[in-house]
């Protein structure tokens, strides 16, 4: 099996619906493009039927990328893959994305039909969107809730039908990861052609496990990962694409796959998403969290100015940003206000450290963090009553 990982973004599909106010089509642009840089195999760019602005901006999108394979979402109908089509015809590559409801809850209550007849729409929709391209994608949605034989048996006829990608929703973010791992294993078991097609997961964090289902699935031989910037997608979001490509890097060892993905971008798309969709990023969110790289603790702060290692998996280089920080606070020791000291360009004779140490406990006390121009201004003031 291909051990690289596909990387297939839907911050401008699912990640944009998610949003109180949409995104212009520049803003999109730059979106995208970012993506494209950041090394995405796959950016999903919209949903052209929804609306003549989404039409517009997947076609300004498919124009202008040239490295990722641009793709349409569209309900298993015609009109929806046509205008698809319509819209990425002018890519360099595309793909058409269709989807339908498997699971009893959405074909009885939500679709009110029968799964026979689902069935027979989706195969059809895969037939018709391979009339204008090779590259199709067939998604059963909610299929971490649809029974197993009834999901082998759509991924089976689609797969006939023509679908290149099979992806597998977990919709509403309900399964566990061994639950999700056993549900891609069982397909790989029971599916006769199964190796037709990538197989492609795309979960969304309700219990907050988007991202152990995902790799759960990679384990069971999925190659396709779904996943937004920063994680923003539909109610508690999609899985979050950087902590998707580190789990990868830093956990080669044991997972063994690897993506494409230039991770020394990723932070600064992550700002740019982050800024652009007006949804800031949580201070302790893995990977990009402006707290991510930074250590409170006096042991902490004490190990990492030995060797980085001691309290770091990756560096913050790694993903693009600038450095390691340490906070100064009540917690932080001798050794960090000493070499901070240093790094502002004081040597060891230009103050005592005892003394400094105390007023800056007291300081920190008081204020919580302490900056390095605080300490500059606790220095000055002991030089000045040093001097009276
Ligand atoms: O969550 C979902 O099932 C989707 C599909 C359209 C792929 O977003
Ligand atoms: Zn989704």
């Amino acid at each position: 099996m291909d051990n690289k990982v596909i990387i297939f973004d839907t911050t401008l599909r699912d990640g944009e619906q998610a949003l109180t106010a949409s995104l212009s089509v520049h803003e999109k642009l730059q979106i995208a493009q970012a993506i494209e840089r950041l090394g995405v195999d796959i950016i999903e760019a919209g949903f052209p039927v929804s609306s003549p602005g989404d039409f517009n901006s997947v076609q300004q999108i498919a124009k202008t990328v040239k490295n990722s394979i641009v793709c349409g979402l569209s309900r298993a109908v015609e009109g929806d893959i046509k205008a698809c089509a319509d819209a990425l015809s002018v890519a360099e590559q595309f793909r058409i994305h269709t989807f339908i409801s498997t699971s009893d809850v959405h074909v009885q209550q939500k679709l009110r039909k029968d799964f026979s007849d689902v069935e027979a729409m989706a195969v059809h929709a895969v037939k018709y969107a391979r009339q204008f391209t090779d590259d199709v994608e067939f998604s059963c949605e909610d299929a971490g809730r649809t029974p197993i034989d009834n999901l082998c048996r759509m991924v089976e006829n689609a797969i006939k039908a023509g679908a290149t990608t099979i992806n597998i929703p977990d919709t509403v973010g309900y399964t566990l990861p061994h639950e999700f791992g056993g549900i891609i294993d069982n397909l790989f078991n029971r599916v006769p052609n199964i190796d037709q097609a990538i197989i492609s997961v795309h979960c969304h964090n309700d219990l907050g496990l988007a991202v152990a289902n995902s790799v759960a699935a990679v384990n069971a031989g999925a190659r396709q990962i779904e996943c937004t910037i920063n994680g923003i997608g539909e109610r508690a979001g999609n899985a979050s694409l950087e902590e998707v490509a580190m789990i990868m890097k830093t956990r080669a060892d044991i997972l063994g796959v690897h993506t494409g993905i230039n991770h020394q971008e990723i932070a600064r798309t992550s700002k740019l998403v982050s800024h652009l969709c007006n949804m800031p990023v949580q201070p302790n969110k893995a990977i990009v969290g402006s707290n991510a790289f930074s250590h409170s603790s006096g042991i902490h702060q004490d190990g990492m100015l030995k060797a980085s290692n001691t309290y770091e998996i990756m560096t913050p280089e790694s993903v693009g940003i600038a450095k390691t920080k340490l906070n100064l606070t009540s917690r932080s020791g001798r050794h960090v206000i000493k070499h901070r000291m240093e790094s502002l360009g004081y040597q060891e004779s230009d103050f005592d450290l005892d003394t400094l140490y105390t007023d800056f406990l007291k300081l920190a006390d008081k204020k919580g963090q302490v900056f390095d121009d605080d300490l500059e201004a606790l220095l000055f003031n002991i030089q000045q009553h040093d001097t009276k």
